[in-house]
């Protein structure tokens, strides 16, 4: 094995999705199969919460996966970050039955506020951080502001689920195969409004917009269908979706650290004012990612149908980021 270790942290590592998470991770999926990976742990001190993160580890162990370097445990994020290269912030309060995103929104904001200062104070200079915990981009924007010494672009949200919900979709509409689809892109936050827009995308180099050839199914079947996706989960398992959100996860982080190669992925990303989002808005994108960096597809047409949806998950977005003002 001639590459040297990278350290990854994990928050909630032993939650749902982190069991759903970690050994993909251990096993390679996420950085390439001749990646060592050292595993960085944090869990709540909670005596209970500690022990379960010890079983995860047991299993961990019983894989005995070639580029399982190392692994620690740890229940202060000051230690859990030390020198990490890759830090996924998964660990938060998932929603429940019946309860509304931004319930949740003041208890997380404390959680990131620590963990982006303890990633400030301790990462990798160049620490890669993805928070997948809800909500999700204005959690990523907390950990951001509370981090000042790291670069900005380094913080982002996961937006890949809705991203591979409305690929599959678009599939099961055409018949034709995911990976055949092109040129998708999610604008906006991880939530109801965000805006799932495949005027863009094609198959085969043939546009999907005209394939499908009808707008009422756009309004009405396919937005809602993918915007109200993780509720329809909580309601069918009685819990948040975790082995596919485990799997966006790995997508994501995998892409921006190995590359697209030209193929369009979603990222909540902060803006530098593209496509009139204001900066540092953690905001859903279409990029496409070379060596370690992610690119805005730019100079794409906003029709007014997507300004009014763009509009409204921006919004939404807003009212988040002034819900947690005092706390920054
Ligand atoms: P879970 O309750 O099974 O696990 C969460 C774990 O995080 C628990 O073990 C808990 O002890 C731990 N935790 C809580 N606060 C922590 C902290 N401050 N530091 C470290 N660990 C902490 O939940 P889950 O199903 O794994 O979901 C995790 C989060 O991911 C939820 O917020 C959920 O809403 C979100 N989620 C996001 C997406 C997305 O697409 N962005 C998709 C699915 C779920
Ligand atoms: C999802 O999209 O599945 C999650 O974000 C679940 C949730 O809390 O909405």
């Amino acid at each position: 094995m001639s590459k040297q270790p990278v350290r990854v942290a994990v928050t909630g590592a032993a939650g749902q999705i982190g069991y759903a998470l970690l050994f993909r991770i251990a096993s390679g999926e996420m950085l390439g199969k001749d990646q060592p990976v050292i595993l960085q742990l944090l869990e709540i001190p909670d005596e209970k919460a500690q022990k379960a993160l010890k079983g995860v580890m047991m299993e961990l162990e019983d894989c005995a996966f070639p580029l399982l370097a190392g692994m620690e445990a740890h229940s202060d994020p000051m230690t859990a970050f030390k020198d990490t290269d890759y830090a996924l912030l998964v660990g938060a309060r998932p929603r429940g039955p019946g309860m509304e995103r931004k319930d949740l929104l003041s208890a997380n904001a404390q959680i990131f506020t620590a963990q982006g200062k303890a990633l400030n104070a301790v990462a990798s200079r160049n620490v890669r951080v993805l928070v997948v915990g809800n909500p999700a981009n204005t959690n990523a924007y907390i950990a951001m502001k509370s981090a000042p010494d790291l670069p900005r672009k380094n913080f982002t949200a996961m937006l890949r689920l809705d991203h591979n919900r409305a690929l599959s979709q678009i599939a099961a509409k055409t018949g034709k195969p995911v990976s055949r689809i092109e040129k998708l892109a999610v604008w906006g936050n991880h939530s109801p409004t965000m805006y799932a827009d495949y005027r863009f995308a094609t198959i085969d180099g043939q546009p999907v917009k005209q394939m499908i050839n009808d707008e009422e199914w756009n309004k009405n079947t396919f937005l809602p269908t993918v915007g109200k996706r993780g509720a329809a989960i909580i309601e069918a398992r009685g819990l948040s979706s975790a082995a596919s959100a485990a799997n966006a996860a790995i997508d994501h982080m995998r892409d921006w650290a190995l590359g697209t190669h030209g193929k369009w992925v979603t990222m909540g990303i902060p803006s530098n004012g593209e496509y009139g989002i204001p900066k540092d808005v953690m905001f859903g994108y279409p990029v496409t990612t070379e060596g370690g960096e992610y690119k805005i597809v730019e100079g794409l047409d906003i029709d007014a149908f997507s300004q009014e949806r763009i509009n409204l998950t921006l919004k939404e977005l807003q009212e988040e980021q002034d819900g947690v003002k005092h706390l920054l």
